[in-house]
Order: C-alpha cells, then structure tokens, then sequence
C-alpha cells in the first residue's frame, strides 16, 4: 500500500473519534466565552467611560507591545487561510456526504479561533493607540499572500505543524497577557489570558492526534516529525507586509518586537519543541525502521543543537517603526 493510502487509512481510523475530540477539546457555543464578555458593553449607559478608562490605561503600554499585539492579531485575522488550508489535508473532506468527521472538527475549531481575532481587533480598535487602517491593509494583504507552512497536504506534518503553533500562540498570547499586567491593564491581560487558554486546550487536542498516530504508524509519524523540524516551523504570518511594501517584508521586523520584548524568542522555539518530544516520549517509542530510528536520533539531539544556535542570535536594539503604530501617538 502506498503511503498516502495508509495516511487516508490511519485519518479513517481516528476519525471514528471525531466526535469524542470534540467534546473533549472543544467547547459549545452556549457555554464558551465570547468577545463581548470582556469589551465595553457597546448598549450600555456606561460604554463611553468604560472606552475612556481603556483608552487611559492604554497608554501606559510601549511601541513593541503594540507591535507585537498587532501582529499576534493580524496572525488571528488571517484565519481563513489556516481553515482553507486544513481543510485540503487528506483525509479531511468538507464536500463529500456532507462532509467528514474531520471536516467538522475543522470547522468547530475555527468557531474558536475566530473570536481571538474579533476580540483583539476591537481591542486594538478602542485603544486608540494603532493605525487600524494600516492594520486592516496588512490583514487584507496577509489573506491575499496566503502561506506555505512546508506540510503539503500530509496529515501527519499537519498536525505536527498545529501542535507546534498552537503551543506557540499559547506562549504568545500568555506573555502578552503577563506584560499587560505589569502594565497595570488588568483588562486586556484577562482578555489575553482566555485567548491562551483556548491555544492550550487546541494544542492538546492536537498533540492527542499525532500521539495516536505513533501507535498506529510509529516510523512515518517520526519521520513526518523529523520533517517538520528539520525544515522549522514557520510562522503563519511569515508573510506579513505593510501597506506599499513587498510580501515577507515586515515579518522579521515584526518578529525582532516580539523577541525584544520577550513576547516569543529564539528560546519559546527550543522549549516547544523540546516539550513536543517529551509529550510524544519520543524517546520510548518502539518499532521503528532503521531510517525512523534515525530520525528519532536526530530529533532527541535537536533541542540541545537548537539551543546552541540561538544563543548567538543577536536582535538589534533599534526597532523599525511601523504604520501600524505612530510613535508620536505614543
Ligand atoms: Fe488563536
Ligand atoms: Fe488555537
């Protein structure tokens, strides 16, 4: 049997579960938080003074906390790319029957995620501290580029990819969270804190996936592993441009905020996948070919390399100043 047809096999198989993931992982619309939960309430006599004392608060926040809060949105936004993605991976079918059991796993998941951008946009929005015409520009153009996230349409590399991000988002989303704080905005800390919650519970569900996969097909989920990793995560945003400018171009920029303010560096690379090695106890792992258990020799050895690497990374202590973001607004 080719190796697509036992990647299909294996996606039939777990999807018998679908809907226990779903009740596991997610959570109903009737029960889970939304935007408005954690927004000045828009109907209600109070609305102007709960924006003037966000507003207030708002200022206390530096450059690279908008830019890194910004971005982390701008990713959010772009979710129609991520769910037009998944839902060409094999043994995923929103068309046929009505769709598969992955198809509204997809969909449900996305549900979730699309109140992480809406409510960080009407933050962002009310703050008056961003340029929200630029950002929308950027968001538009993100959409426009689409992404190349290297999984092709293997269910294997995906879910390695998600559980990778949705860690990463969960440790972005977390700092940000904590740096408000400090800050003394316990508002948009809270809103920052649901949002990571959420990245938590979908990074296990997809963690659950790949660990079910090395029990059925340990060798191609290693190597599927080995990959991802050799080739990097890259970020959903990788794309990121400002108005006016050529694709990729504020993504490094963009990056260097986030790592100057410790949002997410070098090191929330190494840790990741340092965790996802552990989860998977790659290491316990047993059947494997001769290539796969190369393959986990090399990831085992990976963090430590990575490690090495990152330490001689040097950000520049100068920040690029964005349309996003006006400096003299500041
Ligand atoms: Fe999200
Ligand atoms: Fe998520």
């Amino acid at each position: 049997m080719s190796i697509k047809n036992i990647r299909l096999e294996v996606m039939q198989f777990l999807e018998k579960n679908v809907d226990s993931f779903v009740e596991q992982y997610l959570i109903p619309v009737e029960k889970i938080w939304q935007p408005s939960d954690f927004l000045p309430n828009s109907e209600g006599e109070n609305f102007f003074e709960e924006v003037k004392e966000l507003r207030e608060i708002a200022k206390e926040l530096p450059y690279d906390f908008w830019v890194t809060l910004v971005g982390d949105t701008i990713t959010e936004e772009a979710l129609p790319t991520y769910e037009s993605w998944l839902m060409d991976v094999e043994g995923i079918d929103q068309i046929e029957n009505g769709g598969n059991g992955w198809s509204k796993w997809i969909r449900q998941w996305t549900g979730e995620e699309n109140r992480h951008g809406d409510l960080l946009n009407k933050y962002l929005y009310l703050s008056g501290r961003v340029n929200m015409r630029e950002i929308e520009m950027t968001t538009q153009h993100l959409i426009n580029d689409g992404f190349d996230i290297g999984t092709g349409t293997d269910p294997y590399k995906n879910f390695v990819y998600t559980s990778f991000q949705e860690l990463a988002t969960y440790v972005s989303h977390n700092r940000v969270a904590q740096i408000a704080k400090k800050f003394g905005d316990n508002k948009l800390s809270k809103m920052c804190k649901m949002i990571a919650g959420d990245e938590m519970r979908h990074h296990h569900a997809y963690s659950e996936f790949v660990t079910r996969i090395f029990q059925v097909d340990p060798s191609e989920m290693m190597l599927a592993f080995q990959y991802m990793m050799k080739q990097k995560i890259v970020m959903p945003a990788h794309f990121l441009r400002e108005s006016g400018q050529k694709i990729s171009t504020a993504f490094e920029q963009f990056s260097d905020s986030a790592q100057r303010i410790g949002v997410y560096t070098a090191n929330d690379y190494v840790d990741i996948m340092q965790k996802l090695i552990n989860k998977w106890e790659v290491d316990k792992i047993t059947n494997l070919t001769d290539e796969a258990e190369k393959a986990r020799d090399y990831l085992m050895k990976l963090p430590a390399r990575m490690a090495r690497i990152s330490e001689r990374l040097v950000i520049p202590a100068e920040g690029h100043i964005f349309k996003w973001v006006e400096p003299a607004r500041l």
